[in-house]
């Protein structure tokens, strides 16, 4: 045996001190992404141009699930966003590209794949900034979204799971940069969070 999976076999996981609970777990997230694939290839069936736009980079791990999901032929492309100001999530209400798309969207069918809708934001921006672009039609899919949170009206087409205002990582959600590789929904320990 390798000292690599010995460790793993002896070693609690790193993000142990740092979980509260689990909100959703493996099984319930990929039920769900499942379902949502389902539902998001009827309702692009026979769509000739369908993009998938990842938001970067807590969309990361929903996206490369739920293209497995995805019945209809579509390509796709990565926007990486940020915003000014303090907070752990983009909620200051200023949004800047930071990585934009590498293709044209005049004429597509375009959705824009998220991990989370919190203050709206980020997507708000986004959404204005593709529209004039001249999209055929621009959809929204997020895995989360907190309603409780929002300052931003946005239009979720597609959407996983609603949550109160907890501070959640895992599954594309990070904490300080790390632990988006977790395959659950963790919510992050008071004390954690400083
Ligand atoms: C998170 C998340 C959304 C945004 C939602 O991104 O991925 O893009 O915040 O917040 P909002 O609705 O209040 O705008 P974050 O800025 O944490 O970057 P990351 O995806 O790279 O972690």
């Amino acid at each position: 045996m390798t000292s690599f999976i010995k460790q793993r076999m002896t070693q609690p996981p790193p993000y142990i001190p740092f979980l509260d609970e689990v909100l959703l777990t493996e099984a319930q997230i990929q039920e769900r992404v499942t379902e949502l694939g389902q539902v998001i290839s009827q309702h692009y069936a026979g769509s000739q141009n369908l993009l998938l736009v990842c938001i970067l980079k807590g969309g990361v791990l929903f996206l490369t699930d739920l293209m497995r999901h995805i019945t209809v032929p579509h390509t796709i492309d990565f926007m990486a966003v940020t915003s000014y100001g303090e907070g752990a999530r983009a909620s200051s209400g200023q949004v800047r590209i930071l990585m934009d798309l590498a293709q044209s969207i005049n004429g597509r069918d375009v959705l824009l794949v998220e991990d989370i809708v919190d203050s709206g934001n980020t997507l708000s921006y986004i959404i204005n900034q593709l529209k004039a672009r001249h999209p055929h039609s621009l959809s929204i899919c997020t895995l989360l979204s907190k309603p409780s949170r929002r300052e931003v009206e946005i239009p979720v087409d597609f959407l996983g799971f609603e949550i109160e205002d907890k501070f959640v990582f895992g599954y594309g959600l990070d904490l300080d940069e790390r632990f988006r590789n977790m395959p659950f929904i963790g919510v992050v320990k008071r004390e954690a969070l400083g």
